[in-house]
């Protein structure tokens, strides 16, 4: 079966998964006997391009990099969002637009239009999940459509995979880790010296922080992950404010320094755990001795321990945020959603 992909959303990671899916376009086919076509690519700067036949994936790659924009390719298109879903004959839409944690727009939209369609979901954006998460999944179950959203946390690492298939059957009692990069990736420069400023202006440059970057700082982003989790794990509706949250803002190269002068660091920690029903969930800077398991993860590099009565604890460990890391979360999802029907 031919799949007709629709990428909403250009940012970093939306054409990262457009350079992914056109490099590795003949592997995927071999392997997976995974054919697509791109037929629909929108972005609310960039501009929205159409064709049922297929986009030619290296104009649009080379018109997003040469000119930030998608008009050279020359295929323009204009229309309310399920319009062009329908036109462009779309069966499984990849939604990367910049979150909106208070709104969830325009993504939460955009997730609705096509699920309501029957049209398999791949997302990456937080907003949509931490805000309807019941709904989202009880649209996709009606309309026998797919949700899958392996990059809302640690990107292209399995760790929603992790809790969902490689864990099954165990019970989740307790999740730590460390869930967010650009924060992870401050404080470690910091611990090797470098200014706030420094590593802020570099984590930037490589594409680790959200649109508006005090998600980050101020632990946002961390605390919606930890909200969407509770929802797939638990079942249980906490909001971001249930959250116990504190961000890095206050963090100072002084105290810094003077966790490794007391032989540690200082990481973003984010928990969740449940002791039989009540939740307890959390994201706090906290100071913790070399020697603990979290304190050799650097840069944007995740990690999270998870606490389960069948197997004890399991720890997954790999990058957390960065442009081709999350799109290869977004390539997961498409194998995953193709591999069911
Ligand atoms: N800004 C997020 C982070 C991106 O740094 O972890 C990945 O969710």
């Amino acid at each position: 079966m031919l799949r007709k992909i629709a990428v909403s959303g250009c940012g970093n990671v939306g054409t990262a998964l457009l350079e992914l899916l056109c490099e590795k376009r003949a592997e995927l086919k071999e392997k997976y006997g995974f054919e697509f076509e791109v037929t629909l690519i929108s972005d609310l700067f960039k501009g929205t391009v159409a064709d049922k036949n297929g986009l030619d994936l290296n104009a649009a790659i080379n018109s997003l990099h040469t000119t930030n924009s998608l008009t050279g390719l020359n295929k323009d298109v204009r229309g309310e969002f399920g319009e062009l879903l329908d036109s462009a004959e779309v069966n499984m839409l990849c939604e990367a637009t910049p979150t909106n944690v208070e709104t969830g727009e325009p993504a939460l939209s955009h997730i609705k239009a096509a699920l309501s369609k029957g049209i398999d979901v791949s997302t990456t954006v937080k907003g949509p999940l931490s805000l309807a998460y019941d709904e989202l999944v009880a649209l996709a179950k009606q309309n026998g459509a797919q949700l899958q959203f392996e990059g809302v946390v640690m990107s292209g690492t399995p760790f929603i995979t992790m809790l969902n298939h490689g864990l099954a059957g165990c019970r989740i009692l307790k999740i730590e880790g460390i869930i967010n990069g650009t924060t992870n990736f401050i404080l470690s420069k910091m611990y090797s010296g470098a200014s706030y400023e420094e590593a802020f202006n570099t984590a930037r440059e490589l594409g680790y922080t959200e649109t508006d970057p005090s998600g980050d700082i101020d632990a946002w982003d961390p605390a919606v992950k930890v909200v969407i989790l509770t929802k797939m794990l638990y079942g249980k509706e906490i909001s971001v404010s249930d959250v116990d949250r504190t961000g890095i803002a206050n963090v100072t190269f002084e105290d810094m320094e003077r966790a490794k002068e007391d032989g540690c660091t200082i990481k973003l920690i984010a928990g969740i755990e449940n002791n039989h029903g009540d939740i307890k969930a959390y994201v706090a800077p906290k100071k913790i001795p070399m020697t603990h398991p979290l304190a050799s993860i650097n840069g944007a590099i995740n990690a999270a321990t998870v606490y389960t009565d069948n197997l004890g604890t399991t720890t997954i460990i790999g990058p957390g945020a960065g442009r081709r890391a999350t799109g290869q979360a977004m390539l997961l999802d498409l194998l995953t959603m193709a591999g069911k029907k």
